[in-house]
């Protein structure tokens, strides 16, 4: 059985970026790309298997609502993976907490990703670090 990817974006201009770098999975019927504000999702409960987000948390409008939002489209024990170039840590540079404090961003602890991300309804999670100070938080719904 062949998966089916569902892109999704808030700006119309990212929307159309990635259906030029997908058209051929487009075409194919194997992708789709909607736009809509992960505020308000526009598909059923319980419709993916797995929902990937990647640079993209540190601007949600409202984090936990947003994480209940997501929580909603996902199955039962279908997973939710949460990529992050920066994590809050210690000896964070002073550029980057700035740039943080500047835009108002959500850039949260290991622990305050698990604590957020379990209040928002999931079953579990866990944070893999690199050492280049990527996070990956890996939930199970
Ligand atoms: C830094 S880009 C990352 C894009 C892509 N995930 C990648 O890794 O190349 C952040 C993206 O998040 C989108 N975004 C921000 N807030 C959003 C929201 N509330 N709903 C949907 N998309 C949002 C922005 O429009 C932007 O395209």
């Amino acid at each position: 059985m062949r998966g089916h990817v569902t892109g999704l974006d808030y700006s119309e201009v990212s929307c159309e970026q990635s259906r030029l770098a997908n058209a051929e999975a487009i075409a194919e019927g194997r992708m789709d790309v909607v736009c809509a504000s992960v505020a308000e999702l526009p598909f059923a409960d319980a419709s993916f298997d797995v929902v990937t987000t990647v640079e993209s948390f540190y601007f949600w409008p409202d984090p936990e609502a947003n994480l209940c939002e997501v929580a909603r489209v996902i199955r039962p024990v279908g997973r939710f993976l949460l990529v992050a170039d920066v994590y809050l840590r210690e000896g964070l540079d002073p550029d980057t907490l700035a740039n943080i404090r500047r835009y108002d961003l959500t850039v949260l602890s290991p622990e305050g990703y698990e604590e957020l991300v379990l209040r928002a309804g999931f079953a579990s999670c866990r944070c893999h670090l690199s050492d280049e100070g990527w996070i990956a938080v890996d939930a199970v719904r």
